[in-house]
């Protein structure tokens, strides 16, 4: 009889048996926990190089949120501000505050401040801001509460049941373009001005895989 297979790997068929368990066990975990949408990282908040406060800048000083991370709604990303950002205020304003001292070291040195990223979604998931912010989807719907953070979390699951749940109903999530930035608008305000909103029965998120798996 002809072999199909060297001797030789005979050695490794309990390997691939392994594999092969491993695969269904993987399989498995996928659909346990990839298609459960809290299974993630809800509430994540790393210590940040500067105790910068979104309480304080947003909530209190009402800055809008482009003003700092100006490319959501021309890009894929939203852009961390870079340091003269701050410094158009900070040249002048607490210009010696020790909770300063690595925005003034960043601004001589022309390094930029070593943020650390809350939000990182796997990079087989694609994701893009401005394809949700220029149709109405605001940043609270995603984010939470910015304006009454000090320390930025993670509000959401961002999972894929996370993100389905919306693409299957985004009714409810949207507002006219030019509010996408405004954190507290009631429920009831929210629905009301979907119901009214012209534009938002021709928004149609996509549930299909290459969506987002590209
Ligand atoms: C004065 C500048 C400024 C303004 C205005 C501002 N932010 Fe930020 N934002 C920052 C900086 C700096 C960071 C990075 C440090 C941190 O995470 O706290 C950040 C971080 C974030 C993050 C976390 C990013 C990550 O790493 O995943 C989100 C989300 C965010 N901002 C949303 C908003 C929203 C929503 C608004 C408007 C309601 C807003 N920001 C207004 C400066 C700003
Ligand atoms: C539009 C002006 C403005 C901009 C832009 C701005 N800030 Fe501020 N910031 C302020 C004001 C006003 C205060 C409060 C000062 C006070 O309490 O007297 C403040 C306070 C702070 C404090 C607390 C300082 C202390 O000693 O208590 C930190 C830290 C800070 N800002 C970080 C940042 C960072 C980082 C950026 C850039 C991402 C930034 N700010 C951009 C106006 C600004
Ligand atoms: C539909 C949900 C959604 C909306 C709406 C949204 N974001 Fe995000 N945001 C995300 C996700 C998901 C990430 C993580 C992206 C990644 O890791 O690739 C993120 C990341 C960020 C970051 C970190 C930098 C980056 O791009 O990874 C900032 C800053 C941010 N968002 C600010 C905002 C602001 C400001 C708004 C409103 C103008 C907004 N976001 C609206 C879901 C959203
Ligand atoms: C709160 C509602 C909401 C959530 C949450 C949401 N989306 Fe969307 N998404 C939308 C809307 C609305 C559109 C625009 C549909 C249209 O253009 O008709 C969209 C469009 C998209 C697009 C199409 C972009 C393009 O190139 O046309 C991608 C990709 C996408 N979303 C990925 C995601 C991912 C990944 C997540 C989760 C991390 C997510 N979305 C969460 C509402 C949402
Ligand atoms: C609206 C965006 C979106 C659509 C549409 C989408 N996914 Fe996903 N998917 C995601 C995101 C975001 C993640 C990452 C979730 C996480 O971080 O746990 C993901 C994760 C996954 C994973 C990995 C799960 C894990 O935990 O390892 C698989 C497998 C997957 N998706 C398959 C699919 C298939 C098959 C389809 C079509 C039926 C699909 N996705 C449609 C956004 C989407």
């Amino acid at each position: 009889m002809k072999r199909v297979f060297p001797p030789w790997t005979n050695h490794l068929r309990p390997l691939s048996a392994m594999a092969v368990g491993g695969g269904v066990l993987y399989a498995a975990l996928v659909v346990t926990f990839g298609f459960s949408p809290w299974a993630v990282d809800v509430g994540y908040q790393p210590k940040q190089p500067v105790p910068y406060s979104h309480t304080l800048h947003v909530g209190q000083l009402g800055l809008d949120c482009r003003y700092c991370h100006n490319t959501v709604d021309r890009a894929k990303f939203a852009a961390i501000p870079a340091t003269e950002t701050c410094m158009a205020c900070h040249a002048r304003i607490r210009d010696e505050s020790p909770k300063l001292t690595a925005v003034r070291e960043s601004w001589a040195t022309g390094q930029p401040v070593p943020w650390v990223k809350v939000h990182d979604l796997p990079d087989y998931a694609y994701f893009d801001h401005s394809a949700h912010v220029t149709k109405g989807v605001p940043c609270v719907a995603c984010h939470g509460r910015v304006d009454q953070m000090d320390v930025v979390h993670q509000a959401q699951p961002l999972s894929m049941g996370w993100c389905l749940s919306c693409h299957r109903n985004p009714g409810p999530n949207l507002r006219p373009v030019d509010l996408v930035t405004k954190m507290d608008w009631s429920e009831t305000a929210v629905a009301a001005a979907a119901a009214n909103n012209p534009s938002a029965g021709s928004v149609k998120p996509s549930t299909d895989c290459s969506t987002c798996h590209r």
